[in-house]
């Protein structure tokens, strides 16, 4: 059967990438495809009817192509011949024009596929981009010697190659890695024969002259060496996530080495490439992070398709800065937003929130000065709740308050339609509760924001015993929509991502007990890779909240029964009033002359009162910081697996990577534990410590004992109980 379709109109050979292979959605370089538009190009080729041939994205897909098949790559690095390799070298051996005709994105191997040709047009909207540093290894396929041969520059090739960003076409074109772009309200396919027929006349030495495996890039070799030094220097470190980077940049100096032939330098390609998919650890992480975010934000199978396009008008009520942060992300994907708050002077702040973070939009590039106006536009400022009897759907944003947010869904019921969507942002509240007051409580969930809700990509979608399918479905693409990371999790204390910090915060304050110092516990988890510590973690969250959730415990007043308790963390905020950032105080001190007041500078007064608070008893080793901060944190995160709260591990590496600075390169706490340090040095010390202190965050979760025993990885056991489901 011919897959890579192809479309005769006067003497030009249309061939689409992937045409005839529904199943790949995004015409990813797989072996069947690579096979098949090999047997293309080479018919094509052969065929003296032929004059020039155009390969393009199949009728399926928006995209050229997302590049190679990421689900192809082992550590052995061997691909099924034809490999991406093998076909880039026929197309560039063509004599006849070839054009590479590009609609959506043309990435990584589907780039380098592009570039193998003698031309290359594109619609407006069109995107180019070597991302490969993102999934931990480096354009592999040529793109590291062809990208620097098409634009002739060297500080351009290094910020395209070592970002791995997306090139819009007007960019694309400006760089030389396009020839021109189809106007709009023109068809793509047409444009692009026309544009081949116009080059069935280009003699042999003007199409050799387009060969860029024949080019070499011109300049000043001195000066482009000291650009990538310059570079390198700017990179992060390659133990701290800047393998791939660094090796992009290695690959990239090759292309202007005037003693290396072309061949040469695609061998340092390659060898770099292969080093990077056999042995980066970091490279494993990254790809385990492209899939899992995938999984984590995929509708849970077997849900019912929910139509969300006409559903355009949303309510959200609290115009404080998290409410005006969420109303901004509405507003930003279309919606109509009607923004409630009880009296006018909170709403007029709100008004002022949402502006200014539509403003920044277009300061940083985000948006038109058109678009944003026309997104404020769309905000309709009210003090009733009777403004929303026509939304689709609520998000409730008010303070955490129960009786609170039961009272405005109660008063919802009467005013919105019976299928109107209702969620409550909130980050500790039960939403069996908040949601059990309605009629119909099936369309009530959570969405838990994290804050400044404008710029953080992640919203926990809490699903609560009321939920229906149809509501997770509904929220889940309302939550692509607005260009979030939705992560399903289910209802408990503290939802996935606060009751897994709990514990490490926890123990972290032990460890100030013990004798070590803020710096060197949050030192020791920076060095890991994370953003922050635990302790700057707390002063840019409010010490005064943890202490507040602790009073409401009973733990502050003596009511820790036997669980090991520091009163450290509620001393630094009754006796020194050290909330935080907030207020120029917490476990730091902060200037606001000093990074905005946001840089923790060492605080003599801590460092003082912790001295003199614990002697000199010192419980631990440098090496036991991260240990004893972070396997708590993942202990909690098998428990939470056990309980199903969660589905799967990704849900939780999702949750982190996206809400709390985990190194994407480390792959999420639970990658961390089973991958990195291995379930079996897990269970070992937190056993050890739950002998020791008796902490219940310290009792092994059973699934990691079973785990263990079982001689098995989280992630098998994730896939095993999907299997077994799936047989149900
Ligand atoms: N290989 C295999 N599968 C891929 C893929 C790839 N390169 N790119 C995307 N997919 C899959 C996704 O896993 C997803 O599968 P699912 O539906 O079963 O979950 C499906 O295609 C659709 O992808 P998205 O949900 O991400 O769709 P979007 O429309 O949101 O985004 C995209 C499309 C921008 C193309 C995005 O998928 C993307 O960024 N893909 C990766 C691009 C990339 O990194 N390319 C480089 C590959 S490495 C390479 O080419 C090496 C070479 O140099 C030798």
């Amino acid at each position: 059967m011919l897959r890579a379709s192809r479309r005769l109109m006067s003497s030009v050979a249309t061939l689409r990438i992937a045409q005839g292979i529904p199943k790949n959605k995004v015409n990813s370089l797989g072996f069947e495809t690579r096979k098949n538009l090999l047997n293309e190009i080479q018919s094509a080729n052969k065929n003296p009817d032929i004059k020039a041939i155009v390969i393009t994205g199949s009728d399926h897909s928006s995209a050229f192509s997302a590049g190679a098949d990421i689900t192809e790559f082992n550590a052995t690095g061997e691909f099924q011949s034809p490999s991406l390799h093998e076909l880039i070298d026929v197309l560039e051996g063509v004599e006849k024009p070839t054009v590479a005709a590009i609609k959506g994105v043309a990435l990584g191997g589907g780039l380098e596929l592009a570039l193998a040709c003698k031309y290359r047009v594109s619609t407006e909207s069109a995107k180019v981009g070597l991302p490969e540093v993102h999934l931990g290894i480096i354009p592999g396929a040529g793109g590291t010697q062809r990208l620097p041969r098409v634009t002739q520059d060297i500080k351009f090739s290094i910020g395209a190659i070592t970002s791995g960003r997306m090139i819009k076409a007007q960019e694309a074109l400006g760089a030389n890695i396009l020839d021109d772009v189809c106007p709009k309200g023109e068809e793509l396919d047409d444009f692009a024969v026309k544009f081949a027929e116009g080059k069935t006349s280009a003699s042999p030495e003007e199409l050799a002259g387009r060969n860029l495996a024949k080019k070499t890039v011109e300049g000043d070799v001195e000066e482009m060496a000291a650009i990538c030094d310059a570079a390198l220097e700017r990179l992060p470190a390659p133990a701290m996530g800047g393998e791939a980077a660094h090796g992009c940049v290695e690959a990239i100096k090759a292309s202007f080495d005037p003693t290396k032939s072309f061949e040469e330098c695609m061998k340092t390609e390659m060898d770099v490439f292969m080093n990077l998919l056999s042995n980066s650890e970091q490279g494993q992480a990254r790809r385990h992070a492209f899939f899992a975010e995938r999984i984590a934000t995929a509708p849970p199978k077997g849900s019912p398709k929910v139509d969300i396009s006409g559903k355009t008008k949303v309510g959200v009520i609290g115009a404080g800065t998290m409410g005006s942060g969420i109303a901004t992300c509405f507003l930003r994907a279309g919606y109509d937003v009607t923004l409630v708050d009880v009296n006018e002077k909170g709403l007029e702040r709100g008004r002022k929130i949402v502006g200014r973070n539509i403003e920044q939009d277009v300061k940083r590039g985000r948006a038109s000065q058109a678009k944003a106006e026309a997104n404020i536009a769309r905000l309709t400022p009210s003090t009733t709740l009777d403004s929303l009897a026509g939304v689709d759907m609520v998000v409730e944003a008010v303070f955490e308050n129960l009786d609170l947010k039961k009272k405005i869904f109660k008063d919802l019921d009467g005013i919105v339609a019976k299928d109107c969507i209702l969620c409550t942002n909130t980050s500790t509240l039960d939403i069996d509760e908040i949601g059990g007051v309605v009629d119909n409580p099936g369309r009530t969930m959570g969405m838990h924001f994290f804050s400044p809700a404008n710029v953080m990509k992640l919203v926990e979608n809490i699903q609560c015993k009321h939920t229906s399918p149809e509501t997770i479905s509904a929220v889940t693409a309302h939550t692509k929509k607005i260009s979030k990371v939705g992560v399903l999790v289910g209802n408990c204390d503290g939802f996935v991502g606060n009751r897994m910090v709990a514990p490490y915060t926890g123990e972290a304050c032990f460890l100030l007990e013990e004798g070590a110092s803020v710096q060197d516990v949050d030192g020791a988890i920076v060095d890991l890779g994370m953003a922050i510590g635990p302790f700057t973690m707390g002063d840019i969250a409010g010490n005064d909240i943890g202490y507040l959730i602790r009073k409401e415990k009973g733990w502050v007043e003596g009511g820790a029964g036997d669980m090991r308790y520091t009163d450290l963390p509620d001393t630094l905020v009754t006796k020194f009033g050290r909330i935080g950032q907030k207020a120029g105080k917490g476990w730091y001190d902060y200037d606001p002359n000093v990074g905005k007041g946001r840089i923790g500078l060492a605080s003599e007064e801590v460092e003082a009162w912790l001295e003199s608070e614990r002697g000199d008893c010192k419980d631990w080793n440098e090496k036991d910081l991260v240990e004893r901060s972070l396997f708590p944190l993942v202990n909690e995160g098998f428990k939470i697996l056990e309980e199903g709260i969660c589905d799967r591990p990704e849900h939780i590496d999702i949750i982190y990577i996206y809400g709390y600075g985990w190194p994407v390169w480390r792959g999420g706490p639970m990658w961390w534990a089973d991958q990195q340090v291995g379930l079996e040095h897990v269970l070992e010390m937190t056993t050890k410590y739950h002998e020791k202190y008796q902490n219940d965050w310290w009792k092994p979760s059973q699934l990691l004992v079973d785990l263990v025993a079982d001689k098995k990885g989280v992630y098998e056991w994730a896939n095993e109980k999907a299997k077994a489901r799936s047989k149900l």
